[in-house]
């Protein structure tokens, strides 16, 4: 699939954007703070509906339109897109909530309204229509940074692919802070425990399927990542596993004392039960049975995939605590390329490919190795300061756009 058009109104520092995108390879390059990283942002929000870089919408919004005088300011993202058999167009408006009386022109709050072919969805809804494979210098914390980044990573993934788990994980969320709220209420003894069971429930059958979906999830990204890894960018010499770590273990569990699987093949466990949800939901119930009494003491239920992590492993190592720098930024361009393939065979269609700024940090085999992979897509857009670090094949292929202060000159 590819993107035909692009209209940004408002959107950073672009305060009015219509750009025509051609297929193949895209080139944005120039000068440092020109907007090559915003536009890359406001494709991926259009996606996914999240941006990688802000905290809140409100610093998506054009500063100078914030500023001004419009009674109502307005950000608006539109992408015309084209696949193999249909076109559709998504948009994104972000509309500035009344403005607050003291502290004018600060903290402004924004409601965001999803349209697909014009017609108001839930921005659920939008998910999956454009689908985008974003690579960050920054993704080198997916190896080295913190749980929440990795669960973050997962979702956004998996829901561009599956809005059943996108439906489910939404759900199981509102379902885990109402329970949440009544452990603290029982704690307080402002309530009974005769309430909990019904939250618990929703929690057991919600919480399996997402572990059930992560699972296969990560094992069929793993076998991507692994072939590209093994067979391309280390030849032969290193194999490395996405090894998938659900909270559904306690220390010192008495479900079945001995034969219970360790917290790493848990992952494998899930998948050996893809069939058998009893099987996971009856193993999940036990477990927030056993651990009662801690989250009620903690006011939070300490069971469940809200804590999940995966870790990415090389002979049983992990490679974020043990992996050496050049081999944790192998490991995730093999990933980023395994998500391209695990796209395109789940979807039959390939994903459009948003890289910022990497291909600058990659040696010359693993350079050639994406740049090939680029080349195969039907539409990538890649940003760069200098466009001489490409091979002239490459530029020979590649449309050359320049970025210069919110504007975007086709050379
Ligand atoms: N809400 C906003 N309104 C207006 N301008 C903004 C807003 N948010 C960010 N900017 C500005 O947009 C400019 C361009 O940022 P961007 O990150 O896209 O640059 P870039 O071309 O990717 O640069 P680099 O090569 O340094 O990565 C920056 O100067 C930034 O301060
Ligand atoms: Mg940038």
């Amino acid at each position: 699939m590819h993107i035909t058009h692009l209209s940004l109104t408002n959107f950073r520092n672009y305060g009015r954007l219509e750009l025509a995108l051609p297929q193949g390879p895209i080139l944005l390059y120039g000068n440092n703070a020109q907007g090559k990283t915003n536009l890359l942002e406001a494709i991926y929000y259009l996606a996914t509906t999240r941006s990688p870089h802000a905290d809140n919408d409100a610093q998506l919004i054009n500063w100078d339109a914030a500023q001004s005088e419009e009674p109502v300011v307005v950000g608006r993202l539109v992408a015309n897109i084209a696949t193999a058999q249909q076109t559709h167009q998504l948009e994104m408006r972000l509309i500035q909530e009344q403005k607050p009386t003291i502290a004018r022109n600060r903290n402004f709050s924004f409601r965001r309204q999803a349209l697909l072919d014009r017609r108001k969805v839930r921005l659920m809804d939008l998910l999956g229509a454009m689908r985008v494979v974003l690579f960050l210098p920054e993704d080198i914390q997916l190896l080295t940074g913190s749980p929440a980044n990795r669960r973050r990573y997962m979702d956004i993934t998996l829901c561009q692919i599956d809005p059943v788990y996108c439906r489910t994980l939404s759900n199981y969320n509102k379902v885990l802070e109402q329970r949440n709220a009544v452990l603290r209420q029982i704690a307080e003894e402002q309530t009974g425990r005769d309430v909990l069971p019904i939250f618990t429930e929703k929690l057991i059958t919600l919480g399996s399927t997402v572990f059930l979906r992560r699972a296969k999830f990560l094992a069929d990204l793993s076998r991507e990542t692994q072939r590209i890894h093994y067979e391309t960018l280390t030849e032969g010499r290193e194999s490395i596993r996405l090894v998938y770590l659900p909270r559904l273990h306690v220390k010192r569990s008495k479900i079945s004392p001995g034969s219970d699987p360790k917290p790493t093949e848990l992952g494998d466990w899930l998948e050996t039960h893809q069939g058998q949800s009893e099987i996971v939901t009856d193993r999940f119930a036990k477990l927030l049975q056993e651990s009662l009494s801690t989250d009620i003491a903690r006011g939070a239920t300490t069971i469940g995939p809200h804590r999940d992590d995966w870790s990415f492993q090389l002979n049983g190592r992990s490679l974020g605590s043990f992996g050496s720098r050049g081999q944790q930024r192998t490991a995730i361009l093999a990933l980023k390329m395994g998500e391209i393939n695990w796209m395109t065979n789940l979807t039959g269609e390939r994903p459009i490919l948003l890289l910022d700024e990497v291909v600058a940090e990659l040696d010359e085999q693993r350079r050639t190795a994406l740049l090939s992979s680029i080349t195969e897509t039907t539409q990538a857009i890649l940003t760069a300061t200098d466009p001489g670090m490409f091979t002239d094949t490459f530029l020979q292929q590649a449309t050359r756009m320049e970025v210069e202060n919110g504007r975007v000159n086709v050379m």
